[in-house]
């Protein structure tokens, strides 16, 4: 980051939707994450809630990722954008009415989700559940907030582009594109549609899709968040700009193509999935770069991780995001694959990117960023950054070593043959081994909510009481 994109800045930013996007973040990540907790009780104890159909599991999971994804995940990176832009570029907000439209129809959004998937109301596409008429709605307020971002960038009165908007621009552009490509669709009646694609190019369409949303949405974005946060918490540039640029543009371009490792074994051709897993191995080379790049901003400051709760959020984060960017690609393997494929294995390969890399990296970003937005010197306690920082990080490793060895022993109990080609344990043998580590994975989970929790409260007693900045906020450094 230069001087020039640090040092005082003479525009009056635009901070309420960025304030609004901010606090929603945390709610929704309570919420979000509250629903994981239950989803995960209902498959230790599957008879909890029976006979509640808009509490079933089929209609819960859906829920949970979307919000956790899209409304948590969506407010922080909606919220970090915003400020990132006006800060970077030293201008306020473009548009600022559109800015505050964006947060309304995002919330009507995440609202129609809410009413719509305990309903069963659904595509049945995955993290693109919802129906067409919200889809609708996305497109129009994604297109919205993109106008807002560029316009920004467009006005802006540095001649620079800073790297983290390249990063966040990208995935608003690419969103937009996977959203409106995959959400294409003949609509039969107000609450159902059917896909305009048919058998294995649907499938592939999909993943193509699914893939992306985890490299922009749950990943660009968030290195967009690494790139601007752990600079400023660390108050240390960027360990090395140049690859910084490498990073993005072998990042950018090599996901594109890794979408067929999901469908390893199907009817997708077979040149196709392998083309899947060639990319999907050169991944872990930009993946680790950018971590190495984040991680290494810290050098010659390694002190300050010992007690600034915030940094520990945003350097883990990163260690997190090394660690499910080594294991996508080694599972990308089709003979690996072979055996992770359908088990908890992908569960935990899944939560230690969202758990550890997407969860923490936000946390981290939203304790540097509520002082600032409400011009308050500091989080109202320290020590419950701490607390939630360790509670989150048990957490995690639970979560994820329980989906582990669940998922490795489910596939070597699945294909465990015995000398006549038959079978050694049936598929209910192989449910009952796994009930312990569910109800271990429950409790990662409790705790991982619990720490939000902590956050929640730390928020609110930071906006209502917290000891005031000497700077007015509209002229903050920041
Ligand atoms: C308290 C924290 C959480 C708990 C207890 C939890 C629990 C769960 C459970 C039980 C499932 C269903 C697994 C299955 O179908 O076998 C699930 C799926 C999922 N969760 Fe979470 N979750 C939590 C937080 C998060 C967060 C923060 C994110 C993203 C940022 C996330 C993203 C996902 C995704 C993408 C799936 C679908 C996985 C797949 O299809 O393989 N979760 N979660
Ligand atoms: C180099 C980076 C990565 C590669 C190559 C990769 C690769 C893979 C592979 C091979 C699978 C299993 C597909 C299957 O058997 O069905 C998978 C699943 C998944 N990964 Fe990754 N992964 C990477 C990073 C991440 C990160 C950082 C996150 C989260 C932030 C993530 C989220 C997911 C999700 C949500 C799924 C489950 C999709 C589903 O079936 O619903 N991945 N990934």
């Amino acid at each position: 980051m230069s001087r020039s994109q640090t040092g005082a800045a003479p525009a009056a930013y635009l901070d309420g939707p960025t304030r609004a996007f901010a606090v929603m973040a945390v709610i929704y990540g309570v919420v979000g994450m509250l629903v994981g907790v239950i989803i995960a009780a209902q498959l230790a104890w599957p008879e909890l809630l029976n006979g509640i159909s808009w509490l079933s599991y089929g209609r819960l999971r859906p829920l949970h990722t979307n919000a956790v994804i899209f409304a948590f995940g969506g407010c922080v990176l909606i919220a970090t954008s915003y400020h990132v832009v006006q800060r970077t570029c030293q201008v306020t907000l473009f548009l600022p009415k559109l800015a505050w439209f964006t947060f309304l129809g995002w919330n009507l959004i995440i609202l129609a989700a809410v009413v719509t998937l305990p309903l069963g109301i659904t595509s049945g596409k995955e993290y693109a559940e919802l129906e067409w008429p919200i889809d609708l709605l996305i497109a129009v307020v994604w297109v919205a907030y993109a106008i807002v971002f560029f316009g920004t960038i467009g006005t802006r009165k540095v001649r620079h582009i800073y790297v983290a908007n390249w990063f966040f621009g990208a995935f608003i552009i690419t969103v937009a594109l996977l959203h409106i490509v995959n959400s294409a669709a003949m609509p039969v009646s107000l609450w159902k549609s059917y896909s305009a694609y048919a058998g294995v190019q649907d499938a592939m369409v999909q993943w193509w899709y699914g893939h992306n949303a985890v490299g922009f949405f749950l990943t660009a974005g968030f290195l967009g968040i690494m790139y601007y946060f752990i600079p400023k918490q660390a108050e240390r540039p960027v360990y090395s700009y140049r690859l910084s640029i490498v990073h993005f543009w072998a990042l950018i371009f090599t996901y594109m193509w890794a979408g067929p490792h999901h469908l390893h074994y199907t009817a997708l051709p077979d040149w196709a999935q392998s083309l899947g897993m060639v990319f999907s191995l050169v991944l872990l080379a930009p993946s680790w770069g950018g971590m190495i790049n984040g991680i290494m901003t810290l050098s010659g400051a390694w002190h300050k991780l010992r007690d600034d709760p915030v940094l520990k959020f945003l350097i883990v984060s990163l260690s997190f995001y090394g660690m499910s960017t080594f294991e996508g690609p080694m599972m990308s393997i089709k003979t690996v694959n072979a055996l992770s494929h359908y088990t908890d294995w992908t569960v935990g390969h899944v939560h230690s990117g969202a758990l550890g890399w997407v969860g923490l990296v936000s946390m981290g970003a939203l304790y540097h960023l509520i002082p600032v937005l409400w011009g308050r010197k500091q989080m109202y306690s320290k020590r419950a950054i701490e607390i939630h920082f360790w509670v989150a990080t048990i957490g995690i490793v639970l979560y994820i070593a329980a989906m582990w060895i669940a998922g490795v022993m489910q596939g070597l109990m699945w294909r465990a043959t015995n000398p006549d080609g038959t079978l050694v344990y049936s598929f209910v043998e192989s449910v009952k081994a796994t009930y312990p580590y569910y109800v271990v994975r429950w409790l990662g989970g409790v705790l991982y909510l619990g720490g939000m929790l902590i956050m929640l409260w730390n928020v609110v007693m930071t906006i209502k009481s917290g000891e005031v900045k000497q700077v007015a906020p509209k002229l903050a450094t920041a």
